[in-house]
C-alpha cells in the first residue's frame, strides 16, 4: 500500500481491509490537536527502539485474579482498600527489574503507575482519599525506584495511567453525579501533573481508562477528560513526550491489543503492539499463568517489525513484588535471541518488501535489507518483488549465499539443512540505501 495514496480519513476497518490486516486499533477517533502533534524526527527514538517491557503491578496482584478482580468480583471498596496493608513489596527490587528488562532488549519500560482500582504506587498527594503506596503498607514511592532504575540501565521511561478510577460513583454516572465525575478529573490532571513533573523526564505517557461507565471507548468520553488540555500539561513538562492515543486525543501512535497475530501489508502509522508474555489472560499476576513459547513470542515479534510496528511485552510480578522464574527465563532467552539478531530489528523500517503471511517480512537500515523467513518450504517457492534497488551482496550466518536478480524480482536460494529456527535471517546488501516508507497522512474515525 503506498501510504501516499491512502485517504485523508478512514475507518479502523477500512484499513483492516486495505491491508488484509489482522489489525485492530484501539480508540481510534479521538480528538485532533496541532498544538499537541509531534514531528516524525520526534518519534525516531521509539520508532527505532522496537521492543519495550510492560509492567502491570498493584494491589489485584496480590489476589493473583487479573487487574480487573475489583470490579469484576464486585468487592466492595473498603474491603479492596484492606490489600494496601499487605501491599509490601518485600520481593520488589527495581533493579532487578529493569535489568530484566535490558535482558529482554527492551529499550523502554511501560510501569502501570496507577490502575482502574486507584491505588497509586507513588507518593501522590492528588490521590483522592491518600490512596498510595506512601500511605500504607510499603511506605514506598515505586515509581520513583523506577525511574530511578531504568535510568540507571539506560532505558526510555513509560508511565501508565488510568483515567478512571472504580472509587468514584461519577464514573458509574457522570452526568447523574457530576461533583464526583469532577473529583476523578481533577484527580487525573493532579496525578498526571505529579507523574510528568516529579520523576524527571517521563518518555512515554501511556493512558488507559478513558471510557465511563464501562461502555463507549477511551475516545467518547473526551467531554468530561478534555483531553487536549490534559495532554498539553502533561507536555508542559517534557514537550518530546510521546502519548498514546487512549485519553480522547488522537496520540502519537496507535495501539493494537493483545495476543493475535498481526498478519497483511505494512501499516504505514507508528503503532505498537502491547501483548503478554505469558497466555494474555490477564495483565495481572496469575499463579501458574502459562508461559508462551520462545518461537511464537520471536514470531510475533517479527511480525510486528517487519510491519513496521513496535512490540511492548506485558509482564506480571506478583502481590510481593517478585517476578516467575519461568517469565524470567523466557524474556532472558527472547533477550538472547535478540541480541544475536537485534541488527536485522533495532534501528529498522518495515520494508521495503510487503511480508507474505507467516513466509516471510523484510526489514532495512541503511543499505541493508533483512529477509526474515518463517516458512523456509514456503520460501523457497518465493519470488521476491524487489523494484529500484540491485543486490550487491546476500548472506545468511555470515556466509555469501547465491541470489539471482532481474528487474524487479529476486530470489534467493537458501543453503540446506539449516537448523529448525522461529526466523531465518538473510541479509541483503544493496546499492543504495533504503528509502524508508512515509508515514501516511491519516486519520482514524473510529467508526
Ligand atoms: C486493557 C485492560 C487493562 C490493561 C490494558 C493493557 O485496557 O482492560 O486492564 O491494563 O488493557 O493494555
Amino acid at each position: 500500500m503506498d501510504p501516499k495514496k491512502m485517504p485523508r480519513e478512514m475507518t479502523g476497518a477500512e484499513l483492516k481491509s486495505m491491508l488484509k490486516s489482522s489489525i485492530n486499533f484501539k480508540s481510534l477517533g479521538g480528538l485532533k490537536s496541532e498544538e499537541l502533534t509531534l514531528s516524525p524526527e520526534k518519534k525516531q527514538w521509539w520508532r527505532d527502539a522496537k521492543v519495550g517491557m510492560f509492567v502491570h503491578w498493584g494491589l489485584y496482584s496480590i489476589l493473583g485474579r487479573g487487574e480487573w478482580a475489583r470490579f469484576n468480583e464486585h468487592i466492595p471498596g473498603e474491603e479492596y482498600a484492606k490489600l494496601a496493608e499487605e501491599f509490601t513489596g518485600e520481593n520488589w527490587d527495581m533493579d532487578v527489574w529493569a535489568q530484566l528488562a535490558e535482558d529482554m532488549g527492551a529499550k523502554y519500560m511501560v510501569m502501570v503507575a496507577r490502575h482502574h482500582d486507584g491505588f497509586a504506587l507513588w507518593d501522590s498527594p492528588g490521590s483522592y482519599q491518600g490512596f498510595t503506596t506512601m500511605n500504607t503498607g510499603s511506605h514506598r514511592d515505586y515509581i520513583r525506584e523506577y525511574t530511578e532504575a531504568a535510568r540507571r540501565h539506560n532505558l526510555r521511561v513509560g508511565v501508565y495511567y488510568s483515567n478512571m478510577d472504580w472509587r468514584f460513583p461519577g464514573y458509574f454516572d457522570p452526568k447523574g453525579k457530576p461533583e464526583s465525575a469532577a473529583a476523578m478529573k481533577k484527580q487525573a490532571y493532579d496525578q498526571v501533573a505529579e507523574l510528568c513533573g516529579n520523576y524527571g523526564k517521563v518518555d512515554i505517557l501511556w493512558y488507559d481508562g478513558s471510557w465511563l461507565n464501562h461502555s463507549g471507548s477511551d475516545t467518547t468520553a473526551a467531554w468530561l477528560w478534555e483531553p487536549v488540555k490534559l495532554n498539553l500539561l502533561a507536555r508542559s513538562f517534557n514537550p518530546e513526550m510521546l502519548i498514546n492515543p487512549r485519553s480522547g486525543w488522537e496520540g502519537d501512535f496507535y495501539c493494537d491489543e493483545g495476543s493475535h497475530e498481526i498478519t497483511g501489508k505494512i501499516i504505514p502509522v507508528p503503532w505498537e503492539k502491547n501483548m503478554c508474555v505469558c497466555s494474555g489472560a490477564s495483565w495481572g499476576w496469575m499463579a501458574n499463568d502459562p508461559v508462551s513459547d520462545l518461537n511464537w513470542l520471536i514470531h510475533m515479534l517479527v511480525d510486528v517489525v517487519t510491519r513496521d510496528g513496535n512490540i511492548l511485552l506485558n509482564v506480571a510480578p506478583d502481590g510481593k513484588g517478585a517476578i516467575p522464574q519461568a517469565v524470567q527465563n523466557r524474556v532472558r532467552e527472547l533477550g538472547q535471541w535478540l541480541k544475536e539478531n537485534g541488527d536485522s530489528i533495532y534501528g529498522t523500517r518495515g520494508g521495503p518488501i510487503e511480508p507474505v503471511d507467516r513466509v516471510y517480512g523484510t526489514t532495512s537500515k541503511e543499505d541493508h535489507i533483512y529477509l526474515h523467513i518463517q516458512d523456509r518450504e514456503a520460501f523457497a517457492d518465493c519470488t521476491l518483488p524487489l523494484e529500484g534497488y540491485r543486490v550487491l551482496e546476500c548472506t545468511y550466518g555470515g556466509e555469501k549465499i547465491p541470489y539471482t536478480q532481474e528487474e524487479s524480482s529476486l530470489r534467493v536460494m537458501l543453503p540446506e539443512g539449516l537448523p529448525r529456527q522461529a526466523d531465518t535471517i538473510v541479509k541483503l546488501r544493496v546499492d543504495r540505501p533504503v528509502e524508508p516508507k512515509k508515514d501516511a497522512e491519516v486519520y482514524f474515525t473510529g467508526k
